[in-house]
């Protein structure tokens, strides 16, 4: 059954930022140290080059420092800090706490690791705690996969990068911005993508690519369902960037065309939580979306999980 929010209060963003590394890593660099080559990257993943360094707290310091300075708010004002990540800088505390006390906030923090889709379930839960009776929620996806990625192993290292996208979503009076959304996890293919603690990350790159497809356009079809819309009245994509022939294949079965999607991947590859975020928030930023846009936020990854949502741009 589709999810249809049903809170009378609801929330919108009212800033945002991001945060990238300033090393970057070229195909052609990758190909000094393995067998493989800037042409075959590209044509397998869409992938050019990516950023790497930092640590989670720190890029997510960074993207939320800008997301207060957006918003143009006092950070004792927020409610929560609610932080998506699969590669936390410790065991414990969460990550959260070390952003919290770096951004001078007084609220409640803790992290979410639902893998690549970790960022939508971030923003979800953070629309919950505003149906609860909060105002001013902090919402960010980091990762810094490339503290997990073994830099031998040419399947994974071509693929993934560190980054952090934030936003900040204030209740509205009205019903929102979220029209729908969805949660999906399937346990039993854990080990097609998974690092074990302290390990790097090991990887069935074909079953992922298959997998990833269907339940990115299922999850879709459910947000889209939930949000009362069709693919043809989304105006902009926002999928999670692991491989632009993944998202090509996902757009194809969902009949939206590429010319409606937001991708970064080849500047930034698998940022894993900070994807959407870091896609989101540059087609903002170029004036790619517009008051009233239905924008449709996918994600896919390890767990595998799935999560969407339907945001229309600025409605409160
Ligand atoms: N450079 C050059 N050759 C490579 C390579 C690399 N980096 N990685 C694999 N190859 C080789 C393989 O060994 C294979 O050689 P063979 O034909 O001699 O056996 C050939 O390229 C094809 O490999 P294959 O695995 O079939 O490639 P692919 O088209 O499936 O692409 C991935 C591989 C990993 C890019 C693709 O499967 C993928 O993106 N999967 C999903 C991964 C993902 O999204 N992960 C994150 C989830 S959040």
């Amino acid at each position: 059954m589709p999810i249809v929010p049903t809170s009378a209060i609801g929330a919108k963003f009212i800033g945002w930022g991001t945060s990238l590394p300033e090393k970057i890593i070229t195909n052609d660099d990758l190909s000094k140290t393995l067998d493989t080559s800037d042409e075959w990257i590209r044509e397998r993943t869409g992938i050019e080059r990516r950023h790497v360094g930092g640590t989670t707290a720190s890029l997510s310091i960074e993207s939320g420092r800008k997301a207060i300075q957006m918003a143009g708010i006092d950070p004792l004002t927020i409610d929560a800090l609610v932080l998506s990540t699969t590669t936390p800088d410790r065991t414990v505390p969460a990550t959260s706490a070390t952003v919290q006390h770096g951004l001078g906030l007084r609220c409640g923090a803790f992290d979410v690791n639902a893998a690549c889709s970790g960022f939508v379930y971030a923003l979800v839960v953070g629309h919950g705690l505003v149906a609860m009776g909060m105002r001013r929620i902090l919402v960010i996806g980091t990762d810094t996969l490339s503290r997990i990625t073994d830099w031998s192993d040419r399947n994974t290292a071509v693929l993934f990068a560190d980054g952090s996208g934030a936003a900040i979503i204030d209740a509205v009076s009205g019903p929102g911005h979220l029209l729908g959304w969805d949660f999906d996890a399937d346990g039993s293919l854990e080990d097609l993508l998974y690092a074990e603690i302290g390990g790097t990350l090991h990887m069935e790159g074909k079953e992922v690519f298959r997998r990833a497809v269907r339940i990115m356009v299922d999850s879709a079809e459910k947000s889209l369902k939930a949000s009362g819309l069709t693919s043809n009245e989304i105006d902009l994509v926002v999928p999670h960037q692991a491989n632009l022939r993944i998202i090509e294949a996902a757009c194809k079965r969902l009949d939206i065309p590429m010319s409606k999607t937001a991708i970064i991947l080849q500047d930034t590859g698998n940022t894993s939580s900070a994807t959407i975020p870091l896609a989101l928030f540059d087609a903002a930023d170029h004036g790619r979306i517009k008051s009233g846009d239905n924008v449709l936020l996918v994600g896919f990854g390890a767990g595998m999980t799935a999560a969407s949502a339907v945001i229309k741009w600025n409605q409160s």
